[in-house]
């Protein structure tokens, strides 16, 4: 049974209003909130590392330019995400801590390594694809902060995806070498992007009480669904083949049939078993670490001159 407090949320929810920090909320919206947006931004920080591998490395100027402008935007947006997420009353450090003791989580698809060039082409068109698909209608979510976040984020994401569209197109256009380069990046991303959408609407834990409170406003299933049809046709533009023999456009349904990715890799991949789980989490800690005199000396120096204010 519902309470009135929870009665009034629901009404307010269901007329589209917008639920902001000082309003009072279910303690289960608040929490699913802080999981969603805090993994959320954990992976813009996490996602950063497999791209990070390639700016040193990018075949001309302009697309090393191009790819530390990039991965400087997925800073950003961690930053939104955290900063959205502290209005629920978690400071980052918290947050962060968690990341680091695998408490939280964050993305699956960035537990895969980037093994040529190839894949900053993939990792833009699906990987940014597919966080894309998820997070235009989560521009609407019925948190504030969290909305406005999302608004912003998706205007720099476009660019993302476009931008390794545009890597892809090169190299399928390219010499035979290239072309096998882009096919062999599409043939590795292709599952784990599908993965990114969360587990079967079957196995979703979260989905029925999320999309009642307009946390989401999709299921995984439909997004996946939503994601296969419109990335086959840019596959096809490309020339190149998707990794799957039962796909097939479904004249009936109005939508591609498309092979089910390896959910146990999935969950696999969750528990800390993908092949660069140990080695992002690696890297985020020596991170925070190396980082520990730069907060020791901020917080001397905020309490310095909190202490002259008060002299
Ligand atoms: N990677 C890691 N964990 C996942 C993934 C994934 N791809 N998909 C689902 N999970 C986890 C959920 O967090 C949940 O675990 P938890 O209870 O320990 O937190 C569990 O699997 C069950 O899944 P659901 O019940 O379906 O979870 P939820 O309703 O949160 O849906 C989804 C998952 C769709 C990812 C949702 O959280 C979401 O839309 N998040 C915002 C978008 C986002 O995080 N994008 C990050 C990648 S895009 C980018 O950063 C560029």
């Amino acid at each position: 049974e519902m309470s009135d407090e929870e009665r009034a949320f629901q009404d307010r929810i269901d007329e589209d209003i917008k639920i902001e920090p000082r309003d009072w909320m279910p303690e289960g919206y608040r929490k699913t909130l802080i999981r969603q947006i805090g993994q959320h931004a954990h992976s813009e920080i996490v996602g950063q590392l497999p791209e990070g591998n390639w700016i040193t490395r990018a075949p001309t100027l302009e697309r090393k330019m191009i790819l530390l402008a990039k991965v400087q935007d997925e800073a950003g947006h961690g930053l939104y995400l955290y900063a959205a997420a502290e209005t629920l009353g978690i400071s980052r450090d918290d947050m962060t801590e968690q990341l680091l003791s695998g408490k939280m989580k964050y993305s699956s698809i960035f537990n895969y390594p980037t093994l040529t060039w190839a894949d900053m082409g993939a990792v833009g068109w699906l990987v940014d694809g597919a966080a894309i698909m998820n997070q235009v209608p989560l521009q609407r979510t019925s948190y504030g902060p969290y909305s406005r976040a999302m608004i912003r984020i998706c205007k720099e994401e476009s660019f993302h995806q476009r931008q390794g569209y545009d890597i892809m197109m090169k190299m399928a256009q390219g010499s035979e070498a290239q072309k096998r380069m882009a096919q062999d990046a599409l043939n590795r991303f292709w599952y784990p992007s599908l993965m990114m959408f969360g587990p079967s609407d079957a196995e979703s834990v979260h989905s029925a009480q999320s999309m009642a409170w307009k946390i989401k406003m999709n299921t995984n299933d439909e997004l996946r669904q939503k994601f296969v049809d419109q990335t086959v046709p840019q596959a096809e533009f490309l020339g190149l083949t998707v990794p799957d023999e039962n796909l097939k456009w479904n004249e009936e349904r109005g939508h591609y049939d498309y092979s089910q990715p390896d959910w146990d890799e999935f969950f696999n991949v969750l528990k800390g078993n993908g092949p660069c789980n140990a080695e992002r989490l690696g890297a985020r800690q020596k991170a925070w670490n190396e980082g520990q005199w730069v907060r020791d000396g901020l917080l001397a120096h905020a309490r310095k001159n909190a202490a002259r204010k008060v002299a």
